[in-house]
């Protein structure tokens, strides 16, 4: 099933009072669509939406995407209201930066909660009903570090290296019921990403990573001067949805296209490198 012209398509967008999901929020009321739009704070959203946009095709949910019962209930809301579902954007997350061996079991546990057993939860919600109409779209907001990793980065990587494998599955497994996964791999966006609100950092730190804690300096300095323009992204990944077929995995900002050509290059590079290792653990042919 394509995208559906001859009616407003209806949305579940989660993460929205801010950043990529505000502005995807945004764009999808403004093109006469419908918008499921999930958040911890539904005065922030609407706040943040302001008065100059007409919300009755607007359904703000507060949910609290580590629950499972709570993104199904959710989820029945989203259809009772609209009538039915076409596209999913799991877009919430957020950042944390630290050592490896810095961060702490339950900083571990909440970044997958959020950013792995959140996504399972709202799959499992709505993939019968794309499954059973036999189309629809699931866009999973990753990062170019979900594809990529970088010291200081580990937790946040493992949650989207970890995304990104649950998804390329997932692509393979729906594609039969005519429904559409991509991947989106955004580079450095000018959102609230950053900043002190979004950005978690760890409860403890050690002496021994330099490194790190300067690099976590630069990147508060980088808020207010990111390539990206999250209503760019907001737009280009609405028109990757819009457009129906297409690559897996959409990449996002030149910064983010740049990375993936050196991770591209250096698993080539490795590939190569083991031609000739790899077979030797094999059992001799019989
Ligand atoms: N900006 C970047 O540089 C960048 C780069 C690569 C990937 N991304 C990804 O893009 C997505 C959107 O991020 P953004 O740039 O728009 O950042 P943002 O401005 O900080 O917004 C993040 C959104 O995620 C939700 N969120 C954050 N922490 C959460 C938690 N613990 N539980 C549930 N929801 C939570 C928030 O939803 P509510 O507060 O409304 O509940 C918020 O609206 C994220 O998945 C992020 O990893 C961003």
């Amino acid at each position: 099933m394509s995208f559906p012209a001859d009616r407003p398509a209806t949305w579940f967008v989660t993460g929205t009072s801010r950043g990529l999901g505000l502005e995807l929020v945004r764009r999808i009321l403004e093109r006469g669509d419908q918008v499921a739009a999930t958040t911890r704070s539904p005065e922030r959203l609407l706040a943040a939406l302001g008065d100059g946009i007409e919300t009755s095709r607007l359904l703000p949910l507060t949910v609290d995407l580590r629950d499972d019962e709570a993104v199904r209930r959710a989820v029945r809301e989203t259809t009772g209201r609209f009538g039915g579902l076409d596209v999913v954007v799991n877009n919430a997350g957020y950042g944390f930066l630290a050592a490896v061996e810095e961060t702490g079991d339950r900083e571990v546990r909440d970044m997958l909660d959020v950013q792995v057993v959140g996504v399972w939860n709202v799959l499992r919600a709505a993939l019968p009903i794309l499954r059973e109409q036999r189309g629809g779209h699931i866009v999973n907001v990753s990062s170019i570090l979900g594809l990529t990793a970088v010291p200081g980065w580990a937790l946040y990587c493992a949650g989207k290296f970890a995304l990104e494998g649950l998804s390329e599955a997932l692509a393979a497994e729906v594609a039969e019921f005519g429904v559409e996964v991509t991947i989106v791999e955004p580079g450095y966006f000018r959102t609230d990403f950053l900043t002190t609100d979004s950005l978690v950092l760890p409860a403890e730190t050690t002496a021994h990573y330099p490194a790190i804690r300067e690099m976590i300096l630069d990147h508060l300095k980088l808020q207010g001067s990111q390539l990206g323009d999250p209503v760019m992204g907001a737009r280009a990944i609405i028109g990757r949805v819009l457009a129906g077929e297409g690559p897996l995995r959409q990449l996002l900002g030149s910064d983010a296209h740049s990375y993936a050509v050196a991770k591209v290059e250096a698993l080539r590079a490795n590939v190569e490198a083991t031609a000739l290792s790899a077979p030797a653990t094999d059992f001799p042919a019989a």
